[in-house]
């Protein structure tokens, strides 16, 4: 199941000067091609405090020069490793492309304000899912789900503004690297790799060997 690419190459004279750039133009680029199903899917991974990893998709929801925002629920088995161990990476993983992009940062959690906004963005349907789930906590059965979900249909029916669920929010991802990987045939890939230089908006570029 070995695949031989040929995809354009990828030098840092054609990087942008900084990564959230670069990424918006990878980004652009995955998002119209239609092989790409769901391009702001990611692997978000992260690890307990003694170094046991667990990992998942979740949607990249915003992005820009302060991070990578995704939403979940702050109970979930991610919330809680992140609450202990804020590191993390994110992977978007675009084969049709060749391609990969790698973040690794810290996470913090968004303002409640910044959460309120986006969950009043979601279809009514999502937002009383968010409240019958409890993420990533052991339930009984399907039914026991379905049935939380249909008192709370009945408690907030169709325009009827459901409130945010406490343990619902955003987690913003400040990146520390970012790596852009492009696939070429007889392994010869690219990789480009940010690094942030300081605590300030600096970055250098090096190359690692593939
Ligand atoms: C394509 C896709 C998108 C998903 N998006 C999200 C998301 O944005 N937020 C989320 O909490 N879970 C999302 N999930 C579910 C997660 O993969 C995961 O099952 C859930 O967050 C619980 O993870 P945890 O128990 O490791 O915390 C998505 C799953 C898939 C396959």
């Amino acid at each position: 199941m070995r695949e031989q690419y040929r995809t354009p190459r990828l030098t840092v004279a054609d990087l942008a000067p900084e990564p959230i750039e670069q990424f918006t133009r990878w980004f652009k680029e995955t998002a119209t091609n239609p092989a790409i199903h769901e391009p702001n899917a990611m692997v978000v991974s992260t690890a307990t405090p003694d170094g046991r990893p667990s990992s998942r998709t979740v949607l990249l929801k915003h992005y820009d020069e302060a991070g990578f925002v995704f939403y979940t629920n702050y109970g979930s088995r991610k919330g809680g490793e992140l609450a202990a161990n804020p590191y993390l990476s994110l992977l978007f993983p675009w084969h049709p492309l060749a391609r990969q992009v790698i973040v690794t940062g810290r996470a913090a959690r968004t303002g409640r304000d910044e959460t309120v906004a986006y969950f009043r963005t979601r279809p009514h349907g999502s937002q009383l899912g968010a409240w019958a789930s409890h993420q990533s906590s052991v339930i009984g059965s399907r039914e026991e789900l379905l049935a939380r979900y249909e008192e709370l249909a009945a408690r907030y029916p169709e325009g009827e503004q459901v409130p945010v669920p406490p343990e619902w929010g955003g987690f913003r991802v400040v990146p520390e690297t970012v790596e852009f990987w492009q696939g070429h045939e007889n392994r010869l890939h690219d990789r480009l790799r940010y690094v942030r230089e300081g605590a300030g908006d600096d970055w250098r570029v090096e190359r690692l060997s593939p």
